[in-house]
């Protein structure tokens, strides 16, 4: 039996709520920010870039959110990029127009956070040329820059999005520091170009530019409500996961509050987004990763292959969305969400795509890790490469269901075994599971019994 949860607990009616992705990224944040968005007046981003692929499906049309709140897509919404954010702006139009061709009204409801970092073609040309550099060590990032937009925040001679209403300081600044970035990495750099796209860009941006630390904490003082929607995931933190191969922002809890302003103490809830399965796009380590020559193109580690990764990419259509490229896929590795629960210590868990699993004759849940023959404990994440390649996973092996779950709408309705697997998930995290993903739509999510 499903342990009981509130509704405060699975974020649907809490002040503040994050969605925070508990593994690699890709879990299924963007389906279940759209989902609460319902009943909530605030989507705000509060990480990362347009490195970030959300996909919400309604009525069986498909949106791909980049840099956007997925927000977006209920018109009572008011969206904003908040100041943990980088952004490109081309980008942002760019995202903005199938949107606008959709009949979404978005104008009036997109909010850009003063404080918020200037990501620009030049990051991305860094990007490039850092990857390439590195050689067959390199880290597969999206490309999009969002690591070399984050060091000249931390360098201090980024941009803000507030000083595109000061333009003639702004123009200098931009000057400055392409011609630095094109002397320190060699980069090819047309200034006045982007000084030219910049002038528009400021006209158009401008009136959507807000002190947004004080907007999200004045709609707090209102009574409105907030979602924070999670960009990437926990083992992609900077701090937090697999280093180097991570991504340049705080992914986890402590993020929202460094990204929009927010005290700690006003974060309500947290709900960890969880893919049933394990997927990882881009380079690093991956414990549980069913390492075959055609999952995710990857070479494998070092393990046997196997053809289960095959058929959950297959199935799970594991293609990025930012990037195109195929996602490797493994089992459910409980260590890490137990990490990601002691770090972001989540009121309940999605569960994603458990459908995706319906045709396997067997499940595996990866339960501990062991180091030379010794079992790490709950919570404990080895922070070196070399520890985490040395990694032997333990796992248990249940009964599949062999059932289509995906006219599933309550945790009952599930088969028997989904419900085991499901139920000895939450004992191992210590953490209820409030949604069940069994299908991509809006609709399919098989909902826990709320008190
Ligand atoms: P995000 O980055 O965490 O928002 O996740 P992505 O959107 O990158 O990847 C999740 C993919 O799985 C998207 O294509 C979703 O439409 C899809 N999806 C989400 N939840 C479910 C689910 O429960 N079942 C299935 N089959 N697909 C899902
Ligand atoms: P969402 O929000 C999956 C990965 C990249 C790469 C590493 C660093 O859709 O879950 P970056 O371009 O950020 O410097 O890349 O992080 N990565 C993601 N993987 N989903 C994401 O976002 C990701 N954002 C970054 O593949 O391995
Ligand atoms: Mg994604």
């Amino acid at each position: 039996m499903l342990k009981q949860v509130t509704k405060k607990a699975a974020g649907i009616n809490s002040r503040v709520c994050a969605v925070l992705g508990g593994q690699w990224g890709d879990e299924g944040k963007g389906k279940l920010a759209d989902v609460l968005a319902k009943n909530y007046d605030i989507v705000a981003r509060f990480n990362g870039g347009n490195n970030a692929g959300h996909t919400v499906v309604v009525n069986d049309k498909k949106y791909a959110f980049h840099l956007l709140p997925c927000g977006l897509i209920y018109p009572h919404t008011t969206n904003i990029l908040g100041n943990g954010t980088v952004i490109h702006a081309p980008s942002l139009f760019e995202e903005l127009e199938p949107l606008t061709a959709d009949g979404l009204e978005w104008e009036g409801r997109l909010l850009l956070s003063d404080r918020a970092h200037l990501l620009f073609d030049m990051h991305q040309a860094v990007d490039g040329h850092q990857e390439e550099g590195r050689g067959s060590k390199n880290i597969g990032t999206t490309k999009k820059g969002i690591g070399p937009a984050y060091a000249t925040k931390a360098n201090r001679n980024g941009i803000r999005v507030g000083m595109l209403k000061h333009f003639d300081v702004f123009e200098t600044q931009l000057r400055e520091l392409l011609d630095y970035q094109h002397h320190l990495y060699g980069v090819d750099v047309d200034i006045e170009g982007e000084v030219d796209k910049y002038k528009k860009y400021a006209e158009i941006l401008s009136p959507w530019i807000v002190d947004g630390v004080h907007f999200i904490n004045q709609a707090y003082d209102d009574g409105k409500s907030i979602i924070a929607e999670g960009a990437n995931a926990v083992m992609l933190d900077l701090d937090y996961g697999t280093y180097p191969f991570v991504t340049s922002s705080t992914t986890s809890v402590g993020g929202m509050s460094t990204g929009l302003g927010l005290s700690p103490n006003k974060i309500e809830t947290a709900v960890g987004v969880i893919k049933a399965y394990t997927t990882r796009v881009g380079w690093g380590p991956f414990p549980t990763e069913l390492t075959d020559d055609t999952c995710g193109g990857m070479v494998p580690r070092d393990a046997p292959g196997t053809d289960i990764g095959r058929h959950l990419q297959t199935v799970g259509a594991e293609i990025g969305v930012t990037t195109g490229r195929k996602r490797r896929c493994g089992w459910l590795d409980v260590p890490v969400i137990q990490y990601g629960h002691m770090i972001n210590s989540y009121g309940s868990i999605n569960l994603t795509k458990l459908d995706v699993m319906d045709d396997l004759d067997e499940v595996k849940l990866g339960v501990a890790y062991k180091i030379n023959g010794q079992r790490l404990l709950p919570g404990q994440m080895p922070s070196t490469l070399e520890d985490l390649y040395a990694v032997e996973v333990e796992y248990e092996t249940m009964p599949g269901w062999k059932t289509d779950i995906s006219k599933c709408r309550t945790f009952e309705e599930l088969p028997s075994e989904a419900q085991h697997y499901v139920n000895r998930i939450e004992e191992l995290v210590g953490c209820p599971v409030s949604f069940i993903g069994v299908g991509a739509g809006r609709e399919d999510m098989a909902v826990a019994q709320f008190v």
